[in-house]
């Protein structure tokens, strides 16, 4: 029998492009690959991209670049690209890197199987469609018999809120929700192969939204009906956005002890005159609202965010406003981003501010969001949380978990425990983990 093909998949991106890329990597064994972790011993490399910033894109085409040498040992090899640089860009990326066979967009990974026989007999293959039917629906489902015990779950798709700066709405198109008969079976599946722990994953996963007999199963519904699972003892979701935190959702944090106290609630900007900019559609006093009523109802939530700083007019009393918003809310951490302009979006065609204020501006804002993430930890020591163990650590005897508020945390420990919710108190912290002993 002949050797069966090897693919490789490099990921970038965000959490949604782990779980495609998941998915794609299963459905690819059903069609007779192996996964391998080594481009130079692959016979297809596909590369899941990201088109969110500047920087992003760029990092990609230097990536297909390096593939140049193991396609000149491997002349067989062949190169796909999918993802939000596929969709955005489309054949743009064959003209600019010729070495690339296959392009293919989020809302297509189903069609992935027939591009790749059209790619085998020597044609280039490119699908950039928004099909409607839920790919997920057509893609294999795992054949493994254990997973590992924090998994993804895609429930929602796409963006209708058009933010100024962002690619989503054009690169994951509207938004689109998974049916949740659908999503529970699935939620079933992982629960029986060892999964105890899923985060429901949706560009505006608040947003989510399924008609089912006449009734609106909002996101808050779906997540009553998951915690019925019994075996499944930990729920999470992301990204969020103000404008669809439901009061049923805002109520679930008090009621539902399996949903875990993290919530990651971007806002991009502390100033009105900025969010209405970036039409964003609601203001900082709604936003503070929200976080307050979600605090009512479970006071440890851990509150998540994301800023753009430097977006196109904003000045330094604006940026103080960002400042001061962060000072009010004490995020236990905080993704921050200088604005990059994206082709296509409202945003590219206004004046952008010096590159030099935006660096500035961004190191001020993370030395000060660094600062609260440092509270925060530091004000877990001593005492005791549940971690849910999920891998071996790096150094001898010692495993890593996650506690509710989703740090890594460290501790000695047997392999026995991998997939169990274990009390531990925190004995130190680091950055962006937490060192603990199990009790
Ligand atoms: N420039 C910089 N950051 C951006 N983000 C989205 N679009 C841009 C952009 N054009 C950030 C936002 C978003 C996160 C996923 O990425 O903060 O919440
Ligand atoms: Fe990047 Fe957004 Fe696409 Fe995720 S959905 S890969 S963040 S552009």
């Amino acid at each position: 029998m002949a050797d069966k093909k090897r693919v490789f998949v490099k990921t970038y991106g965000c959490q949604m492009n782990v779980y495609d890329s998941q998915r794609i990597g299963e459905a690819l064994i059903s069609e007779g690959y192996d996964i391998t972790g080594s481009p130079d011993s692959a016979d297809l490399i596909l590369v899941n991209t990201c088109h969110i910033r500047e920087k992003a894109v760029e990092k990609i085409y230097s990536e297909l670049g390096r593939y140049k040498k193991v396609k000149d040992k491997s002349p067989e090899l062949k190169i796909g690209v999918m993802g939000c640089v596929a969709q955005a860009e489309g054949k743009e990326i064959i003209r600019r890197q010729p070495l690339v066979d296959l392009v293919v967009g989020p809302q297509s990974y189903h069609r992935l199987p027939k591009m790749l026989r059209n790619v085998e007999a020597g044609e280039k293959a490119i699908d950039i469609d928004f099909p409607t039917e839920d790919k997920f629906l057509y893609l294999p489902k795992t054949k493994k018999k254990k997973l590992p015990p924090a998994a993804f779950l895609t429930v929602q798709e796409g963006c209708d809120k058009f933010c100024a700066f962002c690619v989503v709405p054009y690169t994951r198109g509207s938004e689109a929700s998974r049916s949740p008969v659908h999503l529970l079976a699935e939620a079933r599946s992982l629960v029986e192969k060892g999964v105890v722990e899923i985060t429901l994953l949706g560009q505006n996963v608040n947003g989510y939204s399924y008609i089912r007999h006449n009734e609106d199963w909002g996101l808050a519904r779906l997540i009553s009906e998951l915690a019925k699972i019994s075996d499944l003892k930990r729920i999470r979701f992301t990204t969020s956005h103000p404008n669809d935190m439901t009061d049923s959702l805002i109520k679930l944090f008090g009621t539902e002890e399996k949903l875990m106290p993290y919530l990651h609630l971007p806002i991009q900007s502390g100033s009105d005159r900025v969010l209405k900019a970036m039409n964003r559609r609601h203001s900082v006093e709604h936003y503070l609202r929200i976080l307050s009523r979600v605090r009512e109802s479970r006071p440890d939530v851990a509150i998540s965010g994301d800023f753009i700083v430097g977006f196109p007019g904003e000045t330094e009393a604006d940026f103080q406003a960002t400042l001061e918003l962060c000072e009010d809310v004490k995020y236990a951490q905080a993704y921050s981003f200088k604005y990059s302009s994206r082709p296509g979006t409202p945003a590219a065609k206004l004046k952008e501010i010096g590159e030099d204020t935006k660096s500035e501006r961004l190191s001020r804002l993370q030395s000060l969001l660094m600062q609260h993430q440092k509270q925060f930890q530091q004000n877990m020591i001593g005492r005791r949380y549940s971690v849910l163990i999920e891998k071996e650590g790096k150094e001898q005897g010692q495993v890593v978990g996650r506690s509710p508020y989703l740090q890594p945390v460290f501790l000695q420990g047997s392999l026995d425990l991998l997939g169990k919710i274990i009390p531990v108190e925190m004995k130190s912290y680091r950055t962006n983990s937490l060192e603990g002993k199990m009790i």
